[in-house]
C-alpha cells in the first residue's frame, strides 16, 4: 500500500473554491491528508476535526491543525458536525493500493464505506459536501445516498483534462 500525502491539487482547490463562505460551530475534515482543507475550515468553524486512515499522513501534516483522529471517515467521532467535507479516494480501481486516490471497484466502494459512516456524523440541519468524478461510476454514489434518506445536490462540476470534478452536497431529509 503507497502511504505517501496527497499534495493540494486540482480537487482540493476546486472544493475550497466552493465551500470558503461555509460558517458555523462544528466541522470535520474527512480524509484530512495533507490537512489544507482541515485548516481552511478552522478560519470559519470553532471547531474543526480532521480524520485519515493513514497514521503516517496525519503524523506528519504539511498543513498542521489540532484535533486529527486517525480512523475510517467519523467511526471514531461522537459529535454531531454542521458541516462535513470530504475528497474522497474516488479513482475506480480493481485494488486499493493507495489510500489518497484509489476507490475500489467503480469507484464506490471506498466512498461508500465513508458516506456509510459519515451518515451518523451529521447534525439535523447539517450538510457533507464530497468531490467525486466521472471517473468513477458517481451516480451510484449519489443514487445511495438518496436511499440512505439524504438529499443530494449537485453544486458545481469543473472540466479538466480527462475527467469532470463534480462537487455534490447532501443533507438528512427531515
Ligand atoms: C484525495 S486525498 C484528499 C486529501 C486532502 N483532503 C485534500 O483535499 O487535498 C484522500 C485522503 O483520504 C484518506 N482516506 C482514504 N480512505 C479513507 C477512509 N476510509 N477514512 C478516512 N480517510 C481516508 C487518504 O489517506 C487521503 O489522505
Amino acid at each position: 500500500m503507497k502511504n505517501d500525502e496527497y499534495p493540494p491539487s486540482e480537487d482540493t482547490f476546486f472544493i475550497v473554491d466552493n465551500i470558503k463562505d461555509e460558517k458555523g460551530r462544528f466541522a470535520l475534515d474527512v480524509g484530512s491528508g495533507s490537512g489544507y482543507l482541515t485548516k481552511l475550515l478552522c478560519n470559519n468553524f470553532s471547531f474543526v476535526v480532521g480524520t485519515d486512515i493513514n497514521f503516517d499522513v496525519l503524523k506528519n501534516q504539511t498543513y498542521k491543525t489540532e484535533n486529527l483522529v486517525c480512523c475510517n471517515a467519523s467511526d471514531a467521532l461522537r459529535t454531531k458536525f454542521d458541516f462535513i467535507v470530504c475528497n474522497l479516494p474516488y479513482l475506480a480501481t480493481e485494488k486499493i493500493c493507495d489510500a489518497a486516490t484509489d476507490g475500489g471497484t467503480e469507484g464506490f466502494e471506498v466512498p461508500k464505506k465513508i458516506l456509510d459512516s459519515v451518515i451518523g456524523s451529521m447534525a439535523d440541519d447539517g450538510k457533507f459536501v464530497f468531490v467525486t468524478s466521472t471517473l468513477s461510476n458517481y451516480q451510484r454514489l449519489v443514487k445511495y445516498a438518496q436511499r440512505l434518506g439524504l438529499s443530494t445536490r449537485i453544486m458545481a462540476k469543473k472540466r479538466l483534462f480527462y475527467e469532470e470534478l463534480v462537487l455534490v452536497e447532501t443533507k438528512l431529509l427531515s
